[in-house]
């Protein structure tokens, strides 16, 4: 069996995150369990970009925010090198120790929780962000020795019409995005981060998601959302080429070097008033986004990937309506701003009125916010009729670094040093 060491960490730096793996411990690539099991569906976590952007979207969730409690840059740096190994070793599928699970051997406490004992890697991605809180704090104080890094475009996104945010569930200096199939292996993966950040990080938000109402590849169908509408149909997808280059990644040139090859990510958590939704007509839902409810073509068309034709018109009326959600997000009336959106359903229970906290955990990523989810949303925002069914109660943005290249590389190492 192959075997691989933690990264060369020495037993200081993990001490100092308050990691739980203990030093010069060595793990196999994969876990007999993930080898053997043909759904183990493990996602290579080294690589160019990081997994978790452009993966097919899985169906599960589990994002969390952090605030970083320390001052020390150390700590923190240790910390990252630490979450490196974990996330490597979990996206692998391997929860067993040096014996492999064939040998009945698992990670025991405190190296791990352990629900996720004997489960596949379910097509785990751990994707993290950096934001702009973790650069400079709320008086402009430079916290890591970092704040020369900050990127021009990782700025607090702008007020938008109607927004409701709540602050205690927006924002945050870190954050990790768990996708997986299996939503035991992404609550396992955020629990067993926090869990070796304890003392270094704190959780400030979190967010569960299920169903997602994204697809980031045409080899996936398009799922769809609380509204029953399918959602992801004209997004950016893995086979697009080009406009990845030109809309997804951040470039070389881009004024911040150590985020070459990374990309922008922006969370929205959108409830839905499902309630008074479900009170519509069929044929005013379709308005309002523009496309039939059952095929998802736009109006006028017969198949869901046919281009909507926004000049048509019946009787001297737009087939898609002026304030269409799809005519207002539409790159031709933004600038040619496009993302690759990968967000998830979410009921998080009732409220006090019995009505269902539903809605849509928003993730967008983009090359430059500027460009990509700023004017759709201030379009949006000020137009969209879906607005009467719709609240946006939680905002985030954060920078995700590039892929971790190999076992010598770790999250944000080109930002530290
Ligand atoms: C398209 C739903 C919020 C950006 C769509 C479509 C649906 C939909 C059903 C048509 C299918 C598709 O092409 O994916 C929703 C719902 C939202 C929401 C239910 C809120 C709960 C947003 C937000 C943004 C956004 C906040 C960005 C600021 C887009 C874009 C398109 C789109 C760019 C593709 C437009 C095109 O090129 O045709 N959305 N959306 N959406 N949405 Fe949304």
């Amino acid at each position: 069996m192959k075997r691989r060491n933690a990264i060369g960490l020495g037993t200081a730096g993990i001490a100092a995150a308050g990691a739980g793996f203990a030093a010069g411990r060595f793990w196999p690539a994969t876990s007999e369990a993930a080898a053997l099991d043909p759904n183990a569906e493990a996602i290579a976590f080294y690589g160019a970009h990081q997994a978790g952007i452009l993966t097919p979207a899985q169906d599960r969730l589990h994002f969390a925010a952090f605030e970083v409690i320390t001052a020390d840059r150390d700590e923190l740096i240790a910390l990252l090198q630490a979450w490196t190994v974990a996330a490597a070793r979990m996206c692998g599928g391997d929860y067993a120790g040096p014996g492999g699970a064939a040998g009945g051997d698992y990670y025991a406490p405190p190296d791990d929780t352990g629900e996720a004992q004997g489960l596949p890697a379910s097509g785990l991605t751990l994707t993290i962000g950096f934001g702009p809180t973790l650069f400079t704090d709320a008086d402009g104080v430079d916290r890591f020795g970092i704040a020369d890094r900050l990127p021009e475009a990782l700025r607090e996104l702008p007020p938008f019409a109607l927004d409701a945010l709540d602050p205690a569930v927006s924002g945050g200096d870190l954050c990790v995005q768990a996708c997986a199939n299996d939503p035991q292996v992404a609550v396992h993966a955020i629990r067993n981060l926090a869990r070796i950040g304890f003392g270094t990080v704190s959780q400030r938000w979190s967010q569960l998601g299920f169903g997602r109402t994204s697809s980031t590849s045409t080899a996936q169908s398009t799922p769809r959302n609380l509204m029953g509408f399918k959602d992801g149909t004209a997004n950016l997808k893995a086979e697009d080429g080009d406009l990845l280059e030109k809309h997804l990644w951040v470039g070389a040139d881009d004024g911040a070097d150590w985020l070459t090859g990374g990309s922008y990510l922006v969370t929205r958590r959108i409830r839905m008033r499902v309630e008074t939704w479900d009170r519509t007509t069929l044929a005013e839902q379709e308005e309002i986004f523009g496309r039939d409810k059952s095929e998802g073509a736009p109006l006028g068309a017969t198949g869901e990937f046919d281009e909507p034709d926004f000049e048509a018109e019946a009787d001297g009326v737009p087939v898609i309506a002026a304030k269409a959600h799809i005519r207002l997000a539409h790159p031709t009336m933004n600038g040619d701003a496009r993302m690759l959106r990968r967000g998830y359903s979410f009921v998080d229970g009732s409220d006090n009125l019995g009505r269902l906290d539903a809605g849509l955990f928003f993730i967008a990523y983009q090359r430059d916010p500027e460009a990509g989810f700023i004017p759709v949303q201030r379009s949006l925002s000020e137009n969209d009729v879906l607005n009467e069914y719709i609240e946006h109660t939680s905002s985030a943005i954060f920078a995700c670094p590039p892929g971790v290249r190999d076992e010598d590389d770790w999250w944000g190492r080109a930002l530290f040093t």
